[in-house]
């Protein structure tokens, strides 16, 4: 931990007291401290004790025109090694499980790129109402750390789990995270695929489709927020990669059937890209002209590999195998036929006809899936691209949690 620094963020809570231990815990391990003082954290602890113990000023105001032009949040929030938040109120869990920033703390934790390790405290029917239950798994499946609460008697008088982990239990937290980066897919190398191919007619038209990226993308990003080390293949697409993945760009249907066989061996791999079946059997090496008078060309296709299926047939196949399947009808009986043609563990089927007003699933920014597994069939209700890739990623640290004990 010697030379490693942190970013404590610290909430409005009565444990805010042993944050102040914490930092003296730290400062005896060579760890440099750098504090975010809540306004209701200030209600707890003053910022001179913390000024004092850390050794360096505190910030609080998000707007503070001195604190920005010596530090600004955004730098504030990355130049630590990790950010830790003790303790973790209600308050900040919720702003960072639905995004809000309105404060320096809750600006800092979105802006972070780095891991964040939460130290829940809060009275026990806070920590065990429905929405902190919600935000506690959101959080976790963003790949947040968590230590702790404990059980025992809490300053409001009732008994149970809620108080915040021990000074030390959350320096052991803290030492796993410098170490291993954290997050329950760690250390596991994930490959996914994303958007269309192009499969050239000429060398200014191809055959493609709409697919947008959006979906493979959302689930690039959750995986590397779990904790996975991700590649992520993907054709040609408008929209930028998800942090801290390693993105491969690739044209056509065979380019990215070599880029997925480049990253094996993989332990997951999620195949969300609309790869062309079929491609123009002899592009031509000039543009094809129209000349009057002259036959409409005809376009010969030919099969394109399938992907997939050759992964799943590979001496390397990856431990968890996941396919997509658009189908516009008989939805799920399509799908189940096509996870077991292909040689996939899971299918996630969507419908991909447009709707009344010409919106689809490709292209568009909410998918409805239907997960279906050897065992198993399980549909999930419509919601965002980025929610439907986080819902995987829970069964897939599910699946890893339990294929492992
Ligand atoms: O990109 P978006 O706009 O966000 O839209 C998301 C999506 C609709 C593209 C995505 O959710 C999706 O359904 N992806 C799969 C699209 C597709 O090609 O489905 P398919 O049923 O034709 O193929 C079944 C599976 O085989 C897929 O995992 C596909 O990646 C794979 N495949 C298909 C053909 C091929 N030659 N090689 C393959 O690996």
């Amino acid at each position: 931990m010697r030379g490693k620094s942190v970013l404590l963020v610290i909430g409005g809570g009565i444990a805010a007291y042993k944050a102040l231990e914490l930092i003296r815990r730290l400062a005896e391990r060579g760890v440099k401290t750098r504090a975010i003082l809540t306004s209701a954290g200030a209600q707890f602890v003053t910022p001179l004790s913390v000024a004092a113990l850390t050794g360096n000023r505190v910030f609080s105001d998000l707007f503070s025109l001195t604190d920005e032009s010596e530090m600004g949040h955004i730098e504030l929030s990355r130049a630590a090694d990790l950010v830790v938040v003790a303790p973790a109120t209600a308050d900040l869990m919720g702003k960072l499980a639905a995004g809000l920033a309105n404060d320096l703390a809750s600006t800092a934790l979105i802006a972070t790129d780095k891991p964040i390790l939460m130290a829940p405290a809060m009275n026990v029917r806070m920590w065990q109402s429905p929405p902190v239950r919600r935000n506690l798994e959101t959080l976790k499946s963003d790949g947040v750390l968590f230590v702790g609460p404990g059980d025992g008697e809490m300053a409001c008088g009732e008994f149970g789990p809620g108080r915040m982990a021990e000074p030390l239990e959350i320096i052991a937290a803290i030492e796993a995270a410098l170490t291993n980066h954290g997050g329950p897919l760690n250390g596991l190398k994930a490959l996914v695929t994303a958007g269309p191919t192009q499969e050239p007619l000429d060398p200014i038209r191809f055959l493609a489709n709409r697919s947008s990226g959006k979906q493979g993308y959302a689930i690039a990003g959750a995986l590397a927020a779990a904790g996975a080390d991700v590649a992520l293949v993907s054709g040609p697409v408008e929209i930028a990669p998800p942090p801290h993945v390693n993105l491969i760009k690739v044209g056509t249907a065979r380019q990215m059937l070599r880029a997925c066989e480049a990253q094996l061996p993989a332990d997951i791999a999620v195949m969300s890209a609309a790869v062309a079946d079929w491609r123009p059997e002899s592009p031509a090496s000039g543009k094809i002209k129209k000349d009057d008078g002259r036959a409409v060309p005809e376009i010969r296709l030919v099969e394109n590999p399938d992907i997939l299926a050759t992964l799943a047939k590979s001496s390397n196949r990856p431990r968890l195998l996941i396919g997509f399947a658009a189908e516009t009808d008989h939805v799920r009986a399509h799908a189940s036929a096509k996870r077991a043609r292909k040689g996939a563990d899971w299918i996630l089927a969507n419908d991909v006809s447009a709707d009344g007003e010409g919106r689809s699933v490709m292209g568009g920014d909410r998918n409805q899936i239907h997960l279906i597994t050897v065992e198993t069939e399980e549909s999930w209700p419509e919601m965002s691209k980025a929610d439907a890739a986080r819902r995987l990623v829970q069964h897939i640290v599910r699946h890893f949690q339990e294929t492992q004990t």
